[in-house]
């Protein structure tokens, strides 16, 4: 028994910002982000929009895409690390909100691999056979957590979540291997150093803070070593892979890793330069945008990687079919 990806969904908020618009608050450039990050717009939520917002958005057509309807859903899980609240967690306000009245809920904090990891824990619970069902979300709004005067992070990010539900197929279809790790003594790397028990006043801060060059090194490495592990398990080659989804965070981060396992650039599927990083909305975000794009058939053979705080890695080896 496999989890198959039944239905994919997606939701963005509607106010971009460029990089012509950062240069307002900070000593940067059109130029210098596009050449150094590949990034040239990004989607900031207004300050009525929660993450579980967008969250349930894209959940609701991840179901209709699916044809489930909400009282067949076993499980849900959202990937994320910027939460509505502590507690309850984005997943129990979309149980309720969405009217999933037979499903446990819970959320998995693991950054932007959250999706990667949200989906294998949701894969596992189909493969044991526990659940039918299982709805997997990646959802964040970092842009809330932006020092938007540290250039050095606040040009990065954007907000978005992204959706799948998960079925039983047992057809060789569907969530063929996974593959985890996390890092934790890189964690500082990548902090958001104020808001949790170790300083909930926040006297250090709510912001992301971050030393881009150790992350940008730890992305390059894990992310070649995440497919290779991640194949291997599945005992397939990388040259039958037909679609590479990597989390969408540094055009340069990609293409290092691209060029050094040799993976043609129409193989590997790229929409940053729209979104920034989006954290765990940004693979199911590419999922959805790149099945738009008729970029997915039936039996392609995709893999799904992503890196994050923590530090965390995480890929998924899929069969497509839908
Ligand atoms: N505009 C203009 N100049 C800048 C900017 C900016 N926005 N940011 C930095 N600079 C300057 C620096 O001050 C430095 O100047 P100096 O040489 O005079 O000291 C110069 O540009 C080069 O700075 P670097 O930090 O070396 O730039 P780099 O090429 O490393 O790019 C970046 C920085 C884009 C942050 C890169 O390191 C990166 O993408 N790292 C990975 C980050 C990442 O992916 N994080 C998300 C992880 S996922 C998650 O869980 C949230």
């Amino acid at each position: 028994m496999k989890a198959r990806i039944a239905g994919v969904g997606s939701k963005i908020p509607e106010k971009i910002v460029t990089n012509n618009d950062l240069t307002k608050t900070v000593d940067t450039s059109d130029e210098w982000i596009k050449t150094r990050t590949g990034i040239a717009e990004r989607r900031v939520s207004d300050e009525k929009t929660a993450t579980s917002d967008l969250a349930i958005a894209a959940a609701q057509k991840a179901l209709a895409s699916a044809k489930i309807s909400p009282e067949e859903i076993d499980l849900i899980i959202v990937g994320t690390t910027s939460p509505d609240y502590l507690f309850p967690s984005i997943a129990c306000i979309l149980q309720n909100k969405l009217g999933a009245k037979n499903a446990a809920a819970f959320d998995v904090s693991a950054a932007c691999s959250g999706f990667n990891y949200a989906l294998t824990v949701g894969s596992n619970f189909i493969e044991n056979k526990t659940y039918k069902n299982v709805l997997v979300v990646g959802a964040d709004t970092l842009t809330k957590y932006l020092d938007w005067h540290d250039r050095g992070t606040c040009i990065l990010f954007g907000d978005g979540a992204g959706a799948v539900v998960l079925t039983a197929a047992d057809d060789g279809s569907g969530i063929l291997a996974s593959w985890l790790k996390a890092e934790g003594h890189l964690g500082h790397h990548l902090i958001m150093p104020g808001g949790g028990s170790r300083d909930p006043e926040e006297k250090k801060g709510r912001f992301i803070t971050m030393d881009g060059k150790e992350v940008f090194k730890f992305a390059v490495r894990v992310l070649e070593e995440s497919i290779a592990e991640v194949l291997k398990k599945a005992n397939i080659e990388l040259k039958d892979v037909n679609l590479f989804i990597p989390h969408q965070a540094n055009i340069r981060i990609i293409d290092h890793v691209a060029k050094k396992m040799g993976l043609p650039k129409e193989k590997v599927y790229v929409n940053l330069q729209k979104y920034g990083n989006t954290s765990a909305a940004s693979i199911p975000l590419a999922l959805d945008e790149a099945l738009a794009d008729g970029k997915i058939k039936n039996n392609d053979i995709i893999v799904l990687s992503g890196f994050g705080a923590g530090l965390t890695c995480g890929a998924n080896v899929i069969k497509w079919r839908i």
